[in-house]
């Protein structure tokens, strides 16, 4: 008799009936079976969305698939129904269930959220931010680096000269929706929307910052973004423990600080400047789209919306592109860089590498520019390329 636990899935009971059939024994059955066994899984909740979301999820997932066969792990991948479809046919924005299960995954990979027929604000901020805050995503990063053969309005900027991470703080500041209206259609009215930042919150996304650009080990330089002169309370406050963390704690990373207004135009005209970048949630917002924009764009850019403890998730950041749904136009790189991004987080840094090296292959000797309908091949041909790169075969 066998011991009951010997039974425990599918495959254990599928090896069991082969050794008995089998005249011998095969040792490399046995050690076959073994590494299966100690691969690791992870467990990817997959939120599609709405317009091109789905299409470029879809190329994304073709090249995470790629790296977990080449280095040897498995992905586990489960999509959720939510996004402007699913709200226009039921009335439900993010179920409190989906949100409880979504808890459980390893990540959560994002293509878009935005539909034309939707009131803006409605998806963005019951499913988009619902999940950053839920999960307390406290960190969106948005790496800024121009790959090589993609164009960048810079004039005389190449890829060694845009290279940048912004660290942009994700759960509070102008969105933690504190305010309100008063005498709302009066001469009188009253609009406040409150900046609002703890010391906790900016304590934490100023050591994942500096822990950043440690781990990052290029110019060691990090600059917080703010606006002292003017935000005295909340800059005051970002500025004291900006400086007293490096000093106490990172004497070898160099502190730089540029007002927000400013930041944009250095970003402009002298980007190799920068190495990573730390600043509160609204500034952030504005600054990666200009960042995106100095790297070839919404067809290029990824973030990750990260909480070093939890749940993180990633998305490219550009809209759902509504005109372009369906069409098999879009540029999937932004979500291949997402699932790059998540690779990394998750501890696959090998498998991430492999992505981006085969996105900057494609970006230098195949694709005629980044937007849609101008890569010279469609969605799909993109993703293929990408992955079959990232297979190495
Ligand atoms: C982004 C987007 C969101 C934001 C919107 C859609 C709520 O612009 O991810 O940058 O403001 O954070
Ligand atoms: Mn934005």
């Amino acid at each position: 008799m066998l011991p009951a636990g010997v039974i425990a899935d599918g495959f254990d009971l599928l090896f069991l009936l082969l050794s008995i059939m089998l005249p011998s024994r095969d040792p490399m059955m046995t050690s076959s079976k073994e590494r299966q066994r100690m691969k690791k899984n992870y467990r990817i909740a997959v939120i599609p969305g709405d317009g091109t979301g789905p299409e470029v999820v879809r190329e994304g997932i073709k090249a995470l698939e790629a790296a977990a066969k080449r280095f040897d792990f498995t992905l586990d991948f489960q999509t959720f129904d939510v996004g402007g479809d699913r709200y226009l046919k039921t009335g439900e924005i993010l179920p409190d269930s989906v949100l409880e299960e979504l808890r459980a995954f390893d990540a959560i990979y994002l293509g878009a959220i935005g539909h034309p027929d939707v009131k803006p604000g409605v998806l963005e901020k019951g499913i988009l931010l619902r999940v950053r805050f839920e999960l307390d995503q406290y960190i969106n990063l948005r790496p800024v680096k121009l790959y090589p053969g993609v164009d960048t309005p810079l004039k005389d900027k190449t890829a060694a000269d845009i290279d940048y991470v912004v660290v942009r703080e994700n759960s509070g500041g102008l969105y933690t929706g504190l305010g309100g209206i008063s005498r709302k259609g009066t001469k009188d009215e009253v609009a406040v929307q409150s900046m609002l930042y703890t010391y906790t919150q900016v304590e934490r996304c100023l050591r994942f910052a500096y822990e950043y650009t440690k781990r990052r080990n290029a110019r060691n330089t990090l600059a917080l973004c703010g606006k002292t002169n003017v935000l005295t309370y909340v800059y005051d406050l970002w500025e004291r423990v900006f400086h007293d963390m490096g000093k106490q704690d990172y004497p070898n990373i160099k502190r730089d600080y540029y007002h927000v207004d400013a930041t944009c135009m250095w970003m402009v005209k002298n980007p190799e400047w920068f190495d990573v970048i730390v600043t509160g949630n609204m500034f952030g917002d504005i600054i990666t789209d200009l960042g995106a924009i100095t790297q070839g764009g919404m067809g290029i850019a990824a973030g990750g919306n990260i909480n070093p403890d939890g749940v993180s998730m990633f998305e490219p950041i550009g809209g759902s592109a509504p005109k372009y749904t369906g069409k098999n136009m879009i540029n999937p790189l932004a979500a291949i860089c997402a699932g790059q991004m998540m690779l990394d987080i998750l501890g696959e840094q090998k498998a991430a590498a492999a992505i981006e090296n085969a996105v900057m292959n494609v970006t230098a000797e195949r694709l005629k520019g980044m937007g849609a309908g101008r890569m010279g091949y469609s969605t799909s041909e993109v993703g293929d390329m990408v992955a079959e790169l990232v297979a190495g075969v």
